[in-house]
């Protein structure tokens, strides 16, 4: 006989519902779903849905009679600029995000750290640890200076014990760490694995829409999703947010891959130390810190983080082969465009092909625009010829395949970021080589032979 499972039966309709809401889908009424264990055969329903369980039927409505609540969303600042910036103004009530990255990377520390901030500001609050003790949690709060009776700690795994929790405790925000060690009683697999996690986000979706709680499901998830799920998790939740650091550096980005209730792009930066996760409001200058101003191969650029114009140091090491096909790596930046750059810089006459290059974005950020090809150039050509670019000139600029520079987005914002740094040059497409801010001088250029020709002056 198939193992009997976990509905929600809506005491006042009957339908059921595969998670709890604080109102049912069905017929609105409040409070009225009820744990039930039933047999696959034993669920009734008006439409058969996922996993034998019904599935409300929806009405279609003419768009201007869909009801909007209490007068459209509720935003929560987290009191981290750098996590709100990043969240688009804060975390929206009723709102399931996820926040992945490598394990050990500090999402813990900075949920922990958001948690303390809405605490402080007496909202209840809950943090559910499914991975460290309710003890090592309390341990790692005082040592991090957080206290307050508004912050909830619950150590569980199981989801019907955490959903009794966030009723019993109605916090504004919830934390549920992490969604690769959650389980339902109800569904045969280990936790982890797909069903586990998808049950688990079904479930933390139903408490957030349900109970209009800002949600937060951690995952140890890479960006490329090398563990079971996180693709599928992106689809379910409405925010998606990875921590990421090079392994090497202190710093950290945060940044936003979806977002329905806001734009994505936007970057923040952290550093980790002894006082836990720090903000780096001034990321050029953090970025540019430890710069070698008179070494071969690095090139600054101008890079736009969402609405944020960034100052970034591009290095790049071109080394003679070894035996075999010359290698190749790039890291923060995109190893195609680095082919393509070296195919560009070949072409115009750089004996690069039988050389092994190695590219890098410094201090752990990834450069993925396309006004990052002139630095990439720039450091490349400064790494081969062993001679360093000036240390007050910035460049920024895409290449196209005939070696012709490209105009790029926002280039005041940009002009205005590097002469707030200090730069006194810079290397720009033609087109953005107008208006220069007061004290910066601007070299237009419109092909890769002209950039060469700038920095072999
Ligand atoms: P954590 O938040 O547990 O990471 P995650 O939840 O992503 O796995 O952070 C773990 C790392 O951060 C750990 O290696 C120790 C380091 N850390 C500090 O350096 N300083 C601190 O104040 C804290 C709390 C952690
Ligand atoms: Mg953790």
């Amino acid at each position: 006989m198939a193992k009997p499972r976990t509905i929600y039966r809506c005491s006042a309709c009957q339908a059921d519902h595969s998670s709890w809401f604080g109102q049912c889908p069905s017929c609105k009424a409040w409070n009225s779903l009820e744990k039930t264990q039933v047999h696959k055969q034993a669920v009734s329903g008006r439409s058969p849905g996922r996993g034998g369980v019904s599935v409300p039927r929806a009405r279609p409505l003419p768009i201007s009679q869909v009801a909007l609540g209490d007068g459209g969303e509720v935003r929560l600042s987290t009191g981290i600029g750098e996590l709100d910036r990043v969240l688009g103004g804060g975390l929206v009530a009723g709102s399931l995000s996820l926040v992945g990255g490598d394990p050990g990377v500090g999402k813990s520390t900075l949920l922990l750290m958001a948690l303390a901030r809405l605490a402080g500001r007496g909202l209840p609050v809950l943090y559910v640890t499914g991975e460290e003790s309710a003890r090592q949690v309390r341990l790692r709060a005082d040592r991090l200076g957080i206290h307050g009776d508004s912050l909830y700690l619950l150590a569980e795994t199981d989801l019907d014990l955490i959903q009794d929790a966030v009723q019993q405790v109605k916090p504004r925000f919830l934390v549920l760490d992490s969604v690769q060690v959650m389980r339902d009683a109800s569904v045969d697999s280990l936790p982890g694995g797909p069903s586990q996690v998808r049950c688990t986000a079904d479930r933390a979706m139903g408490i957030a829409k349900g109970l209009d709680i800002a949600t937060v499901l951690v995952g140890h998830v890479t960006r490329e999703g090398s563990i079971a799920g996180p693709k599928m998790l992106e689809h379910l939740v409405d925010t998606v947010i990875y921590f990421e650091c090079d392994g090497r550096s202190p710093l950290r980005v945060l940044r936003a891959v979806k977002n329905r209730f806001g734009a994505t792009g936007e970057l923040g930066l952290f550093e980790m130390g002894d006082a836990g996760l720090l903000e780096v409001p001034d990321a050029s200058a953090r970025l540019l810190a430890e710069r070698d101003r008179d070494a071969a191969g690095t090139a600054v650029v101008v890079a736009m983080e969402g609405s944020r114009p960034l100052l970034c140091e591009v290095q790049a090491l071109v080394g003679n082969p070894g035996p075999g096909t010359p290698a190749r790596h790039a890291i923060g930046v995109e190893r195609a465009r680095v082919n393509l750059l070296l195919a560009v810089l070949e072409k115009a006459g750089l004996p690069l092909m039988e050389r092994d290059v190695y590219v890098s974005a410094a201090g752990g950020v990834r450069l993925n625009e396309p006004a990052v090809d002139l630095a990439v150039l720039a450091a490349v050509a400064s790494s081969l010829h062993n001679r360093p670019v000036p240390p007050d000139l910035a460049i920024f600029g895409e290449v196209g395949l005939t070696g012709e520079v490209r105009s790029v987005t926002f280039p005041a914002l940009r002009l205005a970021e590097l002469s707030r740094n200090g730069f006194t040059r810079a290397i720009v497409p033609t087109a953005s080589a107008h208006d220069p801010p007061r004290g910066v001088k601007l070299h237009g250029v419109r092909t890769v032979r002209e950039v060469l020709e700038l920095l072999s002056r």
